[in-house]
This record gives structure tokens, C-alpha cells and sequence, in this order.
């Protein structure tokens, strides 16, 4: 955070299934899990693409956490299928040892494609679509902490839940 290329809107992706495409979701599976993340945006690597990566097994330490498919989701469109939003905490690779509560749609739909420009159409709820939502949003500059209602629901992660090992997107 403080990185002028986290607050640009990424370009459209319009070659599929390249070296230079496979290079650059190598490097973001990489970086995702030598951070241990669930979820990571190109702009992160300071890749100006609409580009997102992110996925979770079922993982004993976090039981609240559903499982969401490892996907590869480039261009995507989001459209909420109602207002009503909830408020969870979220935590970023790009803010390193924060945690904030922030509001997100409850039900969205997201449509995009892979790299090899397969159609990608779902309609997901829960930590799922927050997930989704916190990684979209990176590609038109908007870190969780913009989103933040209440600046008391920001702090860091081994104030707000000590010993417990939380994650980022
Ligand atoms: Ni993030």
C-alpha cells in the first residue's frame, strides 16, 4: 500500500493461452502461496492486467471458511443479484499485517474467462463472492482499507485475533 501501481485501472486482457500470459500467472501462483494468500491481482506484481487469481482448499484452520475452486479469471464483470451486503474481515498481501471489517455483497455473479478464453459464469455467495470481490477490486485501485465503514475496524491482525493465523487476498 502506498505503491502508485495499486491505484491504476488495469487494462482489458485480449490475447489468451500466450508464453507471456502462462510467465505471468506462473509468477502469481508463486507469490500467491509463498504468501500463503487465497487470493492475488497482477496489479499486486505490479502487472497492470485484468488479471486475478485465487482459490482455497477446505482448511481445518479456518472452519468458517468454505472452499472456493483455484481459478484463473481474467476481464471479469461482476454484478451484485441483490443489495444486501455483510460485513466480514479482510486482510491483503499488499497490507501486510492488517485486518479491517468491510462491507461486501452477499450474492453476485461473475462472469469472465481463463487463459485460454473459456467462458467463466457463476453465481456465488459468501466468502466466496467477498473473495472475488476484494480481488476485482484491485484492478481498479481500490484496496479493502477505502472501503473500511468504520476506521475502529482496522487494526493489526495480532491485536484484533492474537494466535490465531488469518488470511490474505
Ligand atoms: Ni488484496
Amino acid at each position: 500500500m502506498g505503491d502508485a501501481r495499486l491505484l491504476r485501472c488495469a487494462n482489458e486482457v485480449n490475447t489468451f493461452n500466450t508464453p507471456e500470459l502462462h510467465a505471468l500467472l506462473a509468477d502469481m501462483h508463486d507469490t500467491m502461496q509463498a504468501m500463503d494468500g487465497v487470493g492475488l491481482a497482477a496489479p499486486q506484481i505490479g502487472v497492470n492486467q485484468r488479471v486475478v487469481i485465487f482459490g482455497v482448499q477446505h482448511n481445518p484452520r479456518y472452519p468458517d471458511a468454505e472452499p472456493v475452486p483455484q481459478t484463473v479469471l481474467l476481464n471479469p464483470v461482476i454484478t451484485p443479484l441483490s443489495s444486501d451486503t455483510e460485513e466480514d474481515w479482510e486482510g491483503c498481501l499488499s497490507v501486510p499485517g492488517m485486518r479491517g471489517l468491510v462491507p461486501r455483497f452477499k450474492i453476485i455473479r461473475y462472469q469472465g474467462c481463463d487463459e485460454y478464453g473459456a467462458l467463466i459464469d457463476r453465481t456465488v455467495s459468501g466468502f466466496h463472492a467477498r473473495v472475488v470481490q476484494h480481488e476485482c477490486d484491485h484492478l481498479d485501485g481500490i484496496l479493502y482499507p477505502m472501503r473500511i465503514r468504520d476506521l475502529r475496524q482496522f487494526g493489526f491482525s495480532d491485536v484484533l485475533f492474537p494466535g490465531q493465523n488469518v488470511m490474505d487476498e
